[in-house]
């Protein structure tokens, strides 16, 4: 298509429709022009393809599609690799279904453990968050469908979330919640970004021009569309001016009516329109569906599920080597609780799909290496005990080898839509896995949920397997977990506090219906708990293995831009595993609070028992770097830096200071700069010297040329003088051109 023809063809009333969105899940078709309808669907986890002609409105309606693990368990995976498998896999399916976009991955972050749709999103960390969230926006875009990543941005909880203003520093939303979408922005591409329903510091993130134009276009250099969230937009024409692209699903002709007596009173101007017009025009050009319809393999797909959740599972815990249970060592086995035969393997709301083929865990236990004898011990639908249910399994127990009990959050408390009010299991259950600790040496505890879950009873079991929302394949991952066919290799993308109120925003969080204060500013997740050396239940990035490895010979180079860091991973146990190095630094150098470490790289590796591998990260200047509000961009600092090599952010296997020198590829000086920064450095003082100082500042005293009896200048001596910044020596009468002058010859790049 000839984009700029096509669009000097269409006529206004075209155009607004074009915009708006059309029929739930499609663009506008302009047939007139051959302009077809794209098809956009959910979601992050699966397929949930609900046609217009259907007339459905059930949203669990949809048609089959492979359910793969909601993203807080493939976000356990700390694996690039399967993301991006998992992407191409998502994207196979969405080509067979004639779809243009599929609206995920979600990545907000997790900020507080009751957010209700933290099943949906990747982690507290927006590193974990912007790589993995890139590498399944390459999977899907490489199948030639683009994707929509949402929710942009800081949606970090459920309620009032069409309304709630998320309020928050520059610096917690550059460093935190932006940070996220900047990596994926710029490292993969994606056709379309979703903006969420909430506001940001009191600006409805449609209708944001700030976030949508300066940040996301001009500072970052996205070139897709921006889509808004399904009912997000309360004025369609001042999104389209703030930078809003496509308003979704939009409210038919009214949203085009809308527009077109804006533009013909002029409260729209038609250029802005065109500027919309025209990156739809780029996406429906380039992501149409072919016109043959392509098929997959859904058993293989379905393979594929199971094995994103066998990288995914956490062994949380395995006291005396609990765990692996096998038809040699497991015994008389008792397997206990409902959710083994109802399984919760997927969230709830928009990513809801119809699985292909769900296998629960009781049907998979028939197909594993175990026999068991099954007792559903508690009711799902209530939270009561119930006693003869929980007594039949008690019985089993006291006379059992082993007793593997499925404990997990219910459906109806954990949803998109709504947050949660608790992070403890229904009270039938947490009884029970007490009650079966008192009479059973050897309890397993299996669990089912998407976020965080406090454990009252941790002590009293000997391990704890987190499988999270699993997917259709959950039955068949969690033996291959439990039985040791798969060596666990998931490390948690979050931290599980010991109790809700350890949380930073337990006092605040959803109080207020109209803003969430994020006074906890960056010290949010381990940021928060590792900085006050805080007790928690599971640190983030914990997750055990049946193998254990080593870590050894660290080494870094470092220069202007960055560093490197080399070290070598030893697997010294008897069986192949899977080891997830993480990278943390802890600045030293900058005089604004600090988190004690934050997490700057991170890989993961296959090591065979007795092998060695060597690993390598690095680290950009970006890692180095802080978002300083005055100056309104990053910085970092010349100074001390700790790097450390962990198996978790508490389990620090390497650690080696390093001494970062930033001065020779300077950060850009500004009127905000301060005099010491200038006289401290040896080439910024020539240049000062040479541009402010020398000439003679006519017909006046040079002020910040004067110098002492001994010829010293006196600007050198003065503190009260150095701790200014340049605009302020303007403000006291310095010779304004002449600093003018000397910010450009500072910024001049060397070479
Ligand atoms: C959700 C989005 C979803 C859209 C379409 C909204 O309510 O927030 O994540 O893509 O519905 O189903």
């Amino acid at each position: 298509m000839d984009i700029e023809r096509t669009l000097a063809a269409l006529t206004l009333p075209e155009k607004a429709a074009l915009v708006s969105g059309k029929k739930s899940w499609y663009t506008a078709a302009i047939d007139r022009l051959d302009i077809p309808a794209l098809m956009m669907t959910d979601g992050p986890s699966g397929l949930r393809k609900q046609t217009a002609d259907s007339g459905t409105t059930n949203i669990n309606d949809s048609v089959q599609a492979i359910t793969y693990p909601a993203a807080a368990l493939s976000a356990s995976s700390w694996n690039t690799d399967l993301l991006r498998q998992l992407g191409e896999h998502l994207g196979t399916e969405a080509r067979a279904e004639q779809i243009s976009l599929l609206l995920g991955p979600g990545v907000n972050l997790k900020r507080s453990p009751l957010g209700g749709r933290n099943f949906e999103y990747l982690s507290e960390d927006p590193l974990v968050a912007g790589e993995l969230g890139s590498a399944y926006v390459q999977g899907v875009q490489s199948q030639h469908v683009g994707v929509a990543v949402k929710h942009f941005a800081a949606n970090n909880r459920e309620n009032q979330r069409f309304t709630a203003s998320s309020d928050m520093s520059q610096r917690t939303l550059r460093e935190l919640y932006l940070r996220t979408f900047e990596i994926i922005v710029k490292a993969a591409l994606p056709a379309t970004v979703m903006t969420s329903y909430n506001k940001i510091n009191g600006t409805l993130n449609s209708q944001n021009r700030r976030l949508l134009r300066s940040i996301l276009r001009d500072e970052w250099g996205f070139h897709g569309a921006v889509m808004s969230d399904w009912g997000a937009v309360a004025n369609n024409v001042q999104a389209l001016r703030a930078g809003l692209d496509l308003e979704m699903p939009g409210q038919g002709q009214a949203s085009v009516d809308s527009i077109i007596r804006a533009v013909e009173t002029g409260e729209l101007d038609e250029g802005t329109l065109n500027k919309a017009v025209r990156h739809l025009l780029h996406i429906i050009e380039n992501w149409l569906p072919a016109d043959h319809h392509d098929t997959y393999d859904h058993a293989a797909h379905h393979d594929f599920a199971r094995h994103v959740a066998d990288d995914s599972i956490v062994l949380l815990k395995n006291r005396h080597q609990e765990l692996p249970l096998t038809a040699k060592n497991a015994g008389n086995l008792v397997v206990v609780g409902e959710l083994a035969a109802q399984p919760r393997y997927q969230g709830s709301g928009s990513s809801h799909v119809n699985p292909t083929n769900l296998v629960t865990p009781l049907m998979a236990l028939q197909n594993s290496e175990l026999t068991a004898n099954y007792y559903p011990g508690y009711r799902l639908d209530q939270s009561e005990t119930d006693d003869s249910l929980a007594q039949a399994a008690l019985e089993a127990a006291k006379s059992a080898d082993h007793v593997i009990i499925f404990a997990g959050y219910p459906e109806n408390t954990e949803s998109e839509g709504f947050d949660k009010t608790s992070l403890m299991l229904p009270e039938n259950q947490g009884e029970l896995i007490g009650s079966l600790a008192k009479v059973n040496d050897h309890v397993t505890v299996v669990l089912q949920n998407g976020s965080a879950v406090e454990m009252p009873w941790i002590n009293s079991v000997d391990a704890v397997v987190e499988t999270y929302l699993a997917g259709e394949a959950v039955g068949e991952a969690t033996w291959d977990i439990i039985t040791g066919k798969v060596n666990p290799s998931g490390h948690l993308a979050e931290t599980f506090p010991r109790r809700l109120t350890d949380t930073p925003m337990a006092p605040t969080f959803g109080q207020d219906p109209h803003h969430e204060r994020y006074t906890e500013g960056v010290f949010m997740g381990y940021r928060y708990y590792d900085t006050h050396e805080m007790h928690v239940l599971f640190p983030f990035g914990h997750g055990l293995s049946y193998t254990t490895f080593e870590y050894t010979n660290m080494a870094i180079t470092e220069n202007e831009h960055g560093a490197t860091v080399s070290f070598d991973l030893t697997n010294t146990g008897d069986r192949p595993g899977q080891a997830v190095p993480q990278l943390y630094v802890a600045n030293h150098a900058s005089h604004v609070p600090m988190p004690t470490k934050e997490l700057r790289a991170f890989t993961k590796v296959a090591v065979a028992p007795g092998e060695t591998k060597p690993v390598t990260l690095k680290l950009t200047r970006r890692d180095f770097s802080w978002w300083c509000e005055g100056k309104a961009r990053w910085q970092a600092d010349t100074g001390d830096y700790e790097i450390m090599i962990g198996d978790s952010s508490r389990d620090i296997r390497l650690q080696t200071k390093l001494t970062m020198d930033f001065k020779n590829s300077p950060a850009p000086v500004t009127m905000e700069t301060y005099l010491t920064t200038i006289v401290q450095d040896p080439r910024l003082r020539d240049i000062f010297q040479a541009t402010v100082l020398a000439p003679k500042y006519a017909g006046e005293n040079n002020f910040l040329a004067a110098t002492d009896e001994n010829g010293n200048l006196a600007l050198l001596q003065d503190q009260m003088f150095l701790n200014m910044p340049l605009r302020a020596v303007i403000a006291l009468g310095g010779p304004a051109p002449l600093i003018a002058d000397f910010i450009a010859a500072a910024n001049e790049r060397k070479g």
